[in-house]
């Protein structure tokens, strides 16, 4: 289905908001033509504090890296914005929080062409199903999964078809309302109004994947700090969201605990030397590694850097162990594609391509930023998918965001369109 909004009007501004547990990342674009294309005029990002795992363990100190961060990027976009506050913002949501279930709708069409407003009335009684079986939710995304007319399945685009009964398989992802109010409290207390959330990996694999792998079938594994999570495409709709709360930080703990070094030189240690996988050079080569409380360089041990692999595999091994056993767990089978697409920050570790491949079995390659024009050098890593994302889920899937959904169809009462309002209010 194709948004039935408007694009923002040439020279509006947007902005993305990347809350996450080891960077927050802000990005600011600007409308630049009719079509709704974005340029990207202000950036910023920082490292997190108060974030585990994607909970927020600390408000004040999550408040101020947002401050801190959306400042440098208006400062970067002062010439755009000509004085005016950012305002409108798009925020992920982290994937700790996500709830995911799949409402089944019928829709009597009665031999007339399927318009946009059957659609949106199919979608907005999924949401109300969703909200009826989760009342202390919030919507996040509705998604039209799949489709079928008069029991004919594979339907890509329903408007204008003919039939009698239109059924939808709809992808309803909501979130505890603690978790969404927490964050909210954090970016409104910046001046910001959020417009919408957004899944990470979802934005993440919107903003790595090319055209055919969301259509044929491919599974994103966004491997953050604090949460390794799940998404896969089919038909090019999101059609399944998971995650573990293990990531690159835990792979930084593991060799401080490990090597009795501080977290800092962990994060060092790995990022210059770490690999997933073993070599047989690992055992002459010897690396430096600073100990705890001692300044003093002679006081240094001198390890293989086979060590250090010795430590870091086993831990990725478990995550991708943990992936399979999701994937195996969510019945998808071969709607799930052959491919396998790895980002985030702590897919940089060389060797990981090959560790996955052979614990989950399919074709493996590495995802960046590939949709978004204008970005700067810094921000074109695997760690800025989700950021990037963020931007390209408003752009092109802005009628998924269930405010817009209920706003545009006739069907709810007044009544039902305000409990969905304040359901998604809160
Ligand atoms: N070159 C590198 N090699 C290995 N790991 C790296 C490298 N660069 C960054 N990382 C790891 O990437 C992780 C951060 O990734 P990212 O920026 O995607 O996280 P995040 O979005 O803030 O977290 P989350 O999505 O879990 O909330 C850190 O654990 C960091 O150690
Ligand atoms: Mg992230």
């Amino acid at each position: 289905m194709k948004s039935k909004l408007k694009h923002r009007a040439k020279g509006s501004t947007v902005a993305a908001l990347d809350i996450g547990s080891s960077k927050i990342a802000c990005l600011i674009a600007i409308i630049s033509d009719d079509q709704g294309t974005m340029e990207i005029v202000g950036v910023g990002h920082h490292a997190s504090s108060g974030i585990k795992s994607g909970t927020i363990t600390d408000l004040k100190a999550v408040e101020n890296v947002i401050r801190h961060t959306v400042h440098t990027a208006e400062n970067m976009a002062a010439k755009t914005l000509k004085g005016y506050p950012l305002r409108d913002v798009v925020i992920n949501l982290p994937p700790a929080h996500a709830k995911q279930q799949i409402e089944q709708i019928d829709i009597n069409i009665s031999g007339h062409e399927v318009t946009e407003t059957d659609m949106y009335r199919a979608l907005a009684r999924a949401q109300q199903k969703a909200i009826n079986k989760y009342p202390g939710d919030v919507l996040i995304h509705s998604i039209a999964a799949s489709c079928n007319i008069d029991g004919h399945g594979g339907i890509q685009e329903p408007i204008g078809m003919v039939g009698e009964s239109l059924h939808l398989d709809v992808n309803i992802i909501t979130a505890a309302q603690n978790a969404i109010k927490n964050m909210s409290t954090c970016v409104e207390r910046s001046h910001l109004d959020i417009i919408s959330f957004c899944h990470s990996a979802y934005a993440a694999g919107l903003s790595t994947l090319v055209e055919d792998e969301m259509e044929l079938g491919s599974t994103v594994i966004d491997m953050g700090g604090g949460t390794t999570s799940i998404a896969v495409f089919a038909g090019k709709k999101l059609i399944y969201i998971d995650s573990i709360p293990i990531g690159g930080k835990h792979v930084t703990s593991d060799i401080a605990r490990g090597l009795t070094t501080s977290l800092s030189h962990a994060e060092r240690l790995k990022t210059l030397y770490g690999s997933a996988m073993a070599t047989m050079s690992d055992d002459n080569e010897m690396i430096d590694v600073p100990q705890i409380g001692e300044d003093n360089i002679t006081n240094h041990r001198h390890i293989p850097r086979s060590l250090l692999v010795g430590i870091i595999q086993p831990r990725l091994e478990e995550i991708f162990e943990m992936v399979r056993a999701k994937l195996n767990d969510s019945g998808l089978g071969p709607l799930a594609g052959r491919r396998i697409v790895l980002t985030g920050g702590a897919s940089q570790i060389p060797g990981l391509r090959d560790i996955s491949q052979n614990i989950l079995d399919k074709q493996v390659r590495l995802g960046r930023p590939i949709r978004t024009n204008s970005l700067p050098e810094t921000m074109q890593g695997p760690d800025f998918a989700t950021t990037t994302g963020l931007l390209t889920y408003l752009a092109e899937r802005s009628h998924e965001i269930p405010s817009n959904i209920s706003n545009s169809s006739e069907d709810l009462s007044i009544m039902e369109k305000f409990k969905v309002w304040l359901k998604e209010n809160w």
